[in-house]
């Protein structure tokens, strides 16, 4: 059974989908911690409501506004808990340094379009649907990828596709990629690794 850790700094709505997921798609991992960047993440209440341990890492209160502190003290956090896979759920910041080193190929991410559109720097949260919704796009979706030194780069495990309807705005698109793809697809593609090596 894989130990999982996850990565989050908003809502928490794929984590409470990955915690809802436990012993039925996701049947080769228990998340075993939860850490925030932001203290005031609902993600937080989820996971304590699950039993799950938190921690809040700040990257500018806790590590200085050192990115490469801000690494170290996750990737430390994530090795006490004894963590084997780490899923970035929400999660508004870059991954890199030690972090990236030490769990190499063993961190996900769930991104909100089809990679390669509307993915890159800048690309986050509502600003991926308001992008896509001004290039017109008829269809959009989510994609979960492995993570590696290139901002939403690294190897595509899975995506759904999700229609673009008359009248939607950013807010009603958002909602309607999280519920018909991300909470579907992140378990799926998370239980895939989890059960793989
Ligand atoms: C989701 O749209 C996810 O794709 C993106 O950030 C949002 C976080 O939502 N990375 P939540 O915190 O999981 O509710």
């Amino acid at each position: 059974m894989k130990k999982i850790g996850v990565l989050i700094s908003g809502g928490g709505t794929n984590l409470q989908a990955l915690i809802d997921s436990q012993g039925s798609v996701l049947t080769s991992g228990t998340i075993v911690c939860v850490c925030s960047n932001n203290a005031d993440a609902y993600g937080l209440e989820r996971a304590k409501k699950a039993g799950i341990p938190t921690k809040i890492i700040r990257k500018n209160a806790d590590c200085g506004g050192d990115t490469d502190e801000f690494s170290r003290q996750i990737c430390d956090y994530m090795k006490k808990m004894r963590v084997d896979i780490i899923v970035l759920a929400g999660f508004m910041s870059i991954c890199g340094g030690e972090l990236l080193k030490e769990y190499a190929d063993r961190i996900i991410n769930i991104h909100p379009s089809l990679i390669p559109s509307f993915c890159g720097k800048g690309m986050y949260g509502l600003h991926v649907h308001e992008a896509a919704l001004e290039y017109g796009v008829k269809v959009t979706g989510a994609t979960v990828h492995m993570v590696n030194e290139v901002v939403d780069g690294g190897r595509i495990l899975m995506q759904k596709a999700v229609y673009i309807e008359d009248g939607d705005t950013p807010e009603i698109l958002q909602k309607r990629v999280m519920e018909q793809a991300e909470w579907k697809i992140l378990p799926k593609a998370v239980e895939l690794v989890c059960s793989s090596d």
